[in-house]
């Protein structure tokens, strides 16, 4: 295991599509426990591989209240199968958009499949904010951040601020 690098937006490779996996073998594992480590230090409820620079379909979560014993989840190959009119909102932040949060509107419940961290082909229902975690979760899968789903002048007021932190990080480290 090992803690990656989180790439903070705007970045090229957080708008790229992923590839799905062939199977989850003992290298994916090794990614999704690195992944589950860095999630858990940043801290944060969740992360997709294309934040770590890995562009393939898998996502780990974990939305236990801090204080509760872990419960991560590994997904390969994620898909939403079904949805429920309901919506619910969310106050969403993501650790490549550090600082920034914004309510997101989304589908209460849904229904995943996936191959988990055994590799076998699971489908499971889920609800209120883990559903929430998991969709935004998926976006990263399809180039999408949480900022996609907010109005343009609010999603360009989140983006300048967010690189102008990174131009004076930038010169800070010079
Ligand atoms: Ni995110």
């Amino acid at each position: 295991m090992a803690l990656l690098p989180i790439i903070t937006a705007p970045d090229r490779r957080l708008k790229k599509v992923a590839i799905p996996i062939e199977d989850v073998d003992d290298e994916v594992r090794c990614l999704m426990d690195s992944m589950l480590e860095t999630m858990y230090a940043a801290p944060g409820v969740g992360l997709a591989a294309p934040q770590v620079g890995d562009l393939r379909r898998v996502i780990v979560v974990d939305v236990a209240r801090a204080g509760t014993d872990p419960t991560p989840i590994c997904l390969a190959n994620p898909e939403v199968i079904a949805t429920s009119d309901d919506v619910s909102v969310f106050e969403e932040g993501c650790l490549s958009l550090p600082e920034q949060f914004a309510n997101v509107k989304r589908p209460k419940s849904v229904c995943v499949r996936y191959r988990d961290y055994e590799n076998k082909i699971c489908e499971q229902e889920m609800d209120g904010f883990l559903a929430t975690c998991v969709q935004h979760e998926i976006d990263h899968l399809n180039g999408v951040l949480f900022v996609d789903h907010i109005s343009s002048l609010k999603r360009s007021m989140l983006l300048r601020k967010l690189t102008k932190i990174k131009k004076s990080a930038a010169h800070a480290r010079a």
